[in-house]
């Protein structure tokens, strides 16, 4: 089994969008095993977009990204990184095809909805920035 971070983000969180995009992982078997709403630190964010760092939009992408809580989640089930990303869509909302998360629910580039681990490394780093061990739910399947 396989777990991946996702993010829903303020566009998604300011729209109401919460349940509904809970719903596309458990309609897909994933299991939730750890859940936080919250507002992302400042210096968290610098290290969640470290590959951003040099990007012109990357001040505005950290602005939206503390405009509201998110919605952070680890999602486990099997290949989850890679079926996760492909029920999210392209990065941009606007060529993201319906049905897919960001096609439904996104608006633009930036403004996506949703965040989804890009591989194992990412994954791997991302549930540490955000959960603790006792904060992860181990289900028995
Ligand atoms: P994510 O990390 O959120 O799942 O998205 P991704 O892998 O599809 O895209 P990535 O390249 O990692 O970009 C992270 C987030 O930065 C914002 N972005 N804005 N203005 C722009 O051209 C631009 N490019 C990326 C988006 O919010 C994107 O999801
Ligand atoms: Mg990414």
């Amino acid at each position: 089994m396989e777990r991946t971070v996702v993010l829903i983000k303020p566009d998604a969180v300011s729209k109401g969008f919460i349940g509904k995009i809970i719903a596309r992982f458990e309609k897909e078997d994933f299991l939730l095993i750890a859940a936080k709403f919250m507002r992302l630190p400042d210096d968290l964010l610098d290290d969640w977009y470290e590959h951003h760092k040099e990007k012109p939009f990357f001040a505005e992408l950290k602005s939206f990204m503390i405009s509201t809580p998110i919605m952070a989640m680890l999602w486990e089930g099997k290949d989850a990184i890679k079926r996760v990303r492909k029920l999210c869509g392209p990065t941009d909302a606007t060529k993201a095809p319906k049905g897919t998360i960001r096609g439904d629910y996104g608006e633009d580039v930036q403004r996506n909805a949703i965040h989804a681990s890009e591989d194992d490394h990412a994954a791997s780093k991302e549930m540490d920035l955000i959960f603790l061990p006792h904060e992860i739910q181990e289900w028995k399947r």
